[in-house]
């Protein structure tokens, strides 16, 4: 196993001395994937496309390579003041670097700091470099640089990402501290999301599986466009014409496919599920789960089914918070489409371009009835948000103490547990 780890070694004499660029074994690269022997894919022909990392050397140069005390002069040395968030393999600070030529105004940006990296770590931060350093779409986040030194004090691993100034979905959709995403502004952004997953799915010659949709990774920059962030679990997809590759279930529970945690068989149809959990979240203003309410209504997937949307009674699951102010036809549609998503049958399961159609017709329902708020940034809502309470957020990987029950009772309160397995 450990010949198909990532090496690390200087690339080419431009960067500097102590710095390593992301770099695959050729073990890794001939498999194709970025998981080594973890995974199996089909060989493809000669006129095969090309693979991740191999597109991504061509474009390596155009991220820009941060020494570490770059990185914390833009974050005041990591000031807790400015860090916006944490996740299950790092914390994310706010901050601002020189531009590349050193003239005009500085860049604000957000700086990724990875945790103790363990394997797993590591294989992530290579993903999201190579991934991100390849895919370019209006609706995915733009990585702009990383550092990677093994100095005298440990390991350390940073991304730097353009700043978006409204943060994630999930802030907006269950953070009580944060202002209400209007009705036309949750279309706009799932409607983002989707064309940024079809891109994924179908707009590259190589077929990218994102492993990790959920209302978190889906920032917002000052617009409210969706961008879709953390590239660190995306792979490849199947070569030829199977239909999956296998692989040890990774993501976050109350997201993943059900064929995929049980079978570990993964392809784009299970991201199609993640996003139709993603559609019920916008439409309900609930978490995948919440322990907190009765038993009933504790696993959205299973509460939202005694309200289909042809029932009467659909309407009783809109979010309370948009008071009425949204368009039924259109949330019935949006229902549908998430229904077909969360099919039991990934085959049945609608392709991203298909669920592009069909939030496009709701986005003009939506138009046509109702009129009281403008698509993006309310008038009233300020530019800047107010730092949200951040939710601790680990991995079964990542932990380096196993966690206790109360721990992991309270991620799973909100469905957040990842599922991480090193095979
Ligand atoms: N480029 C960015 N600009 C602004 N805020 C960001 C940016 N990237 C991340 N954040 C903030 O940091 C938070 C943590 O992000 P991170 O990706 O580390 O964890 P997560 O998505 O919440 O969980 P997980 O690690 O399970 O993916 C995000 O929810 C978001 O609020
Ligand atoms: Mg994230």
């Amino acid at each position: 196993m450990l010949k198909c780890f990532y090496i690390f070694k200087d690339k080419s004499s431009s960067r500097r001395r102590g710095e390593s660029a992301p770099e695959l074994s050729n073990e890794s690269r001939r498999n194709g994937n970025s998981e080594g022997n973890r995974a199996t894919r089909s060989t493809g022909s000669v006129s095969s496309p090309r693979s991740i990392p191999e597109m991504y050397r061509e474009r390596e140069q155009n991220l820009r390579v941060f020494t570490l005390s770059e990185l914390k002069e833009a974050t005041r040395n990591f000031n807790r003041l400015l860090k916006i968030g944490e996740g299950g393999f790092g914390s994310v600070y706010k901050g601002s670097i020189q531009p590349p030529n050193g003239k005009g105004d500085p860049i604000v940006v957000a700086v990724k700091k990875l945790n103790t990296l363990g394997l797993q770590g590591h294989r992530q931060w290579i993903a999201e470099v190579q991934f991100l350093g390849v895919l370019e779409h209006p609706n995915l986040v733009k990585l702009l640089g990383y550092c990677a030194t093994d100095g005298e004090r440990g390991i350390q691993r940073l991304l730097v990402y353009e700043y978006m100034q409204n943060r994630s979905l999930e802030d907006h959709l269950f953070n009580k501290a944060v202002p209400v995403v209007s009705w036309k502004t949750r279309l706009k952004i799932i409607l983002g999301a989707a064309q940024g997953m079809a891109y994924l799915h179908e707009g590259l010659e190589v077929q990218v599986i994102y492993r990790d949709f959920k209302s978190s990774n889906v920032l917002l920059d000052e617009n409210f466009n969706a961008r879709l962030s953390d590239f660190g679990l995306a792979r490849e997809g199947p070569a030829g014409d199977r239909s999956h590759v296998s692989t040890a279930p990774v993501g976050t529970l109350g997201y993943a496919a059900p064929e995929y945690v049980e079978t570990g068989h993964l392809s784009v149809k299970s991201d199609v599920w993640s996003f139709g959990v993603v559609l019920y979240e916008i439409l309900t203003g609930r978490r995948t789960l919440e322990r907190s309410r009765p038993v009933i209504e504790q696993k959205l997937l299973d509460w939202v089914k005694q309200f289909p949307a042809d029932s009467r009674r659909f309407s009783m699951i809109i979010d309370s918070r948009l008071r009425n102010d949204f368009s039924l036809i259109a949330a019935k549609r949006i229902a549908k489409l998430a229904d077909s998503c969360l099919n039991k049958n990934a085959k049945e399961r609608p392709k991203m371009s298909e669920a592009v159609e069909i939030l496009t017709q709701a986005v003009q329902e939506s138009q046509e009835t109702t009129s009281i708020e403008a698509t993006g940034a309310g008038a009233s809502r300020p530019t800047q948000l107010p730092l949200p309470k951040q939710l601790r957020k680990k991995t079964i990987a990542e932990t380096a103490r196993p966690m206790s029950p109360l721990a992991q009772a309270s991620l799973l309160k909100y469905g957040l547990y990842k599922l991480l397995k090193i095979s």
